[in-house]
C-alpha cells in the first residue's frame, strides 16, 4: 500500500503519463469493460515508433512506452508526441543493462538520467520502471528510488523479439489477453508493429478497452509486483 500511495501521488503531479489521456485518446476507463495494457519496450525507434503511434492514434488506443534513455534526445519529438497523445512513458534505464549487476549508485544513475532526458523532451518525468530482461531481485528493488516505482513487469509475452512473424505475434497476444493483463512488446521490430492492428481489432471485438499501465494498476487498486 505504501507503493500505491507513492504511485498515485506521482501520477497526480508530474508524470509523463497523462490524466488528460482520457479526454485526448480513448475514453476514461469504462468500469464495465475488461482492460488490457499494451506496453512497448526498447524504443523510441526513429521510424517504427511513429508508425506505431499513427496506428494507436487512428484507433484511439493508449499505450505505455518503456524507453531507453540514451535514445531519447535524438528522438525527442517522438517522446513529446507520446506524452501529448496521452501515452504513459516509463523508464527502461539509460543503456539497457541488467540492473541486478549494477551498484546502487549506478541503478539510481541509470534511472535518473533517463527520467531527466524524458522530462527535457516532454516536460514530465518517467512514470514506472520496467527492468531490462525483467532483471529484478529484492536488493535491486530496494535500490530503486521511490520516484521511479512501481516496477512494472508483464503478464503476456509474445516473444516478439524472436521475430516469429506478425501473425504469430498477434495470435500470441490475443490468446494470452485476459482482464487486467499487461502485454509486453517491442516497438523496435517491424513485425510487432504490423501485428498491432489485428491485436486491437480482435481484442476490441472481444470487448476489451486499451488503457495505460497506470490505469490498470489504479483499477486494481494495488500494485501487483
Ligand atoms: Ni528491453
Amino acid at each position: 500500500m505504501i507503493k500505491l500511495g507513492i504511485f498515485v501521488l506521482l501520477a497526480g503531479i508530474t508524470a509523463c503519463s497523462a490524466p488528460r489521456l482520457a479526454a485526448e485518446t480513448q475514453t476514461s476507463a469504462d468500469g464495465s469493460a475488461p482492460m488490457v495494457a499494451l506496453t512497448f519496450d526498447d524504443g523510441p525507434h526513429p521510424s517504427l515508433t511513429p508508425k506505431l503511434l499513427d496506428i494507436l492514434e487512428g484507433e484511439g488506443v493508449a499505450a505505455t512506452f518503456f524507453v531507453i534513455g540514451s535514445l531519447v534526445e535524438a528522438n525527442s519529438q517522438i517522446i513529446k508526441r507520446m506524452a501529448d497523445g496521452g501515452h504513459q512513458i516509463g523508464n527502461h534505464t539509460w543503456d539497457h543493462k541488467d540492473m541486478r549487476k549494477l551498484s546502487e549508485t549506478r541503478v539510481v544513475y541509470t534511472l535518473q538520467r533517463t527520467s531527466e532526458a524524458v522530462e527535457k523532451a516532454c516536460g514530465r518525468p518517467t512514470l514506472g520502471t520496467r527492468p531490462p530482461y525483467g532483471g529484478m531481485n529484492s536488493k535491486t528493488e530496494h535500490h530503486i528510488p521511490s520516484e521511479y516505482k512501481p516496477v512494472i513487469m508483464w503478464d503476456v509475452d509474445p516473444l516478439d523479439w524472436k521475430k516469429p512473424g506478425s501473425g504469430v505475434v498477434a495470435q500470441r497476444i490475443i490468446s494470452g489477453a485476459k482482464p487486467g493483463a499487461i502485454i509486453l512488446a517491442h516497438d523496435i521490430h517491424s513485425g510487432t508493429i504490423d501485428a498491432i492492428p489485428q491485436v486491437i481489432r480482435e481484442l476490441k471485438a472481444k470487448g476489451y478497452q486499451f488503457v495505460t499501465v497506470e490505469e490498470i494498476l489504479s483499477s486494481k487498486n494495488s500494485v501487483l509486483r
